[in-house]
């Protein structure tokens, strides 16, 4: 490489790094000090936040979205055979869930303006064994909500919400993930807020919420946290073959704090993504499209298009580079289809799906994360213009 790195080697950005606070640090502290490190009080206080803050009625957290997805599919009630249609362009949690409920995934491409699943395309793939449809808000910009509610009503589909980038997310003033029968978030630590692991299901039926607080603990009959009480000593009872999704105390301790700052994030996100905006308006890349209006987009993910044809260097080139400027970038994702397993296992091509392809194929994800100071912004900004200047 010509250039001299923008940043030296020993203040690598790391992408998606959190921005961890002394107060999480010291809830952990006394959680640890407590000797209460499992599922207790603070994840009851974490449910309890997160509900409030969506406007919800019933928040479970368990261990990641992953297992969000897979308890909100079992809740669903689905079986052998039955279909639920997803978007080719999202993270192989989002299918992989579908398929360890023993249901079918199908999938549909994307607009490629929004990224996010084309409802059209959604309503082409429905057959007779069609149950769920499990829209993803794709780098938090919300999913077309009108037109899935539509068509989950006019078919009686149920509606699983991949929430995973969209916690601050809205469509017409409702938050994403009360749209549909489950919404399900990730507080992974590249997140937009972070537990280390963790995950939130959100949901407006009781008895969904009891069997899914039921499954994510081996389908025991009570909580873990309840039986070691002082309350005195009671038996479990197994109802059902449940599995280990709870969330622990230690993690809540850390969600707990990031929620309160959840907007001041959210703000600082806004503000880098303006900025990379503004710097990159002249190049020739594809930069994120504008929020619809009407909608709060959550900014989970700035990514941007590099195509060979109008950039001189392909998309692969363009990561080598500015990893060699000791910047970390992402890519959010290749689309489903470009994956040994689902090509073997469903026969699914990516030619099947062009526009997730050819997105999957030039995206790149730039660092986002509140932690970032401005001269970590202007880094990237140099980096960016440099690698398009010297191609
Ligand atoms: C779209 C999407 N769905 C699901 C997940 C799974 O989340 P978790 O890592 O919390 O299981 C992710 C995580 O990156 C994601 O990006």
């Amino acid at each position: 490489m010509k250039d001299t790195p923008v940043r030296p080697k020993n203040k690598f950005l790391i992408f998606g790094s959190p921005a961890i606070e002394e107060a999480e640090i010291k809830e952990v502290v006394a959680s640890m000090r407590s000797g209460w490190l499992g599922t207790g009080p603070k994840v009851a206080h974490f449910e309890e936040d997160f509900r409030a803050y969506k406007g919800a009625r019933y928040a479970v957290a368990v261990n990641s979205c992953t297992a969000a997805l897979h308890l909100s599919m079992l809740a669903a009630s689905l079986k052998q055979g039955d279909e639920v249609i997803t978007t080719a362009m999202t993270f192989c949690a989002t299918v992989n869930a579908i398929i360890h409920a023993g249901a079918t995934p199908v999938l549909a491409d994307i607009d490629p303006v929004t990224m996010n699943i084309d409802p059209e395309q959604m309503e082409a793939k429905i057959t007779s064994k069609t149950r769920a449809i499990l829209p993803f808000h794709f780098a938090g910009r919300a999913c077309n909500m009108d037109a899935i509610t539509k068509i989950a009503k006019k078919y009686n589909l149920q509606v699983i919400e991949d929430c995973a980038h969209a916690i601050e997310t809205e469509y017409r003033g409702k938050k994403a993930g009360i749209f549909g029968d489950f919404g399900c978030f990730s507080f992974y630590v590249t997140k937009n807020i972070v537990t280390g692991e963790g995950g939130m299901i959100l949901t407006r039926n009781a008895e969904d919420a009891a069997r899914i607080k039921t499954l994510a603990l081996h389908g025991m009959s009570r909580d873990a946290w309840k039986r070691f009480s002082d309350e005195g000593y009671k038996h479990y009872l197994v109802t059902e073959c449940g599995f280990k999704y709870n969330m622990m105390d230690l993690q809540a301790a850390i969600g707990i704090h990031q929620l309160k700052r959840v907007e001041q994030y959210w703000k600082r996100r806004q503000q880098i993504w303006q900025k990379y905006n503004k710097a990159f308006s002249n190049l020739p890349i594809a930069l994120p499209a504008e929020p619809e209006p009407g909608t709060r987009h959550a900014y989970h993910l700035y990514n941007i298009l590099i195509d060979k044809e109008k950039y001189g260097i392909n998309r692969d080139a363009f990561l080598n580079a500015m990893t060699a400027h000791h910047i970390g970038v992402g890519v959010h994702y290749l689309s489903i289809p470009e994956h040994p397993y689902y090509q073997e296992t469903f026969g699914w091509q990516p030619e099947d799906y062009p526009n997730a392809m050819r997105i999957g194929r030039q995206t790149v994800s730039l660092p986002l994360s509140a932690k970032l100071t401005d001269e970590d912004v202007q880094d990237v900004i140099k980096a960016v213009v440099k690698i398009g200047a010297n191609k």
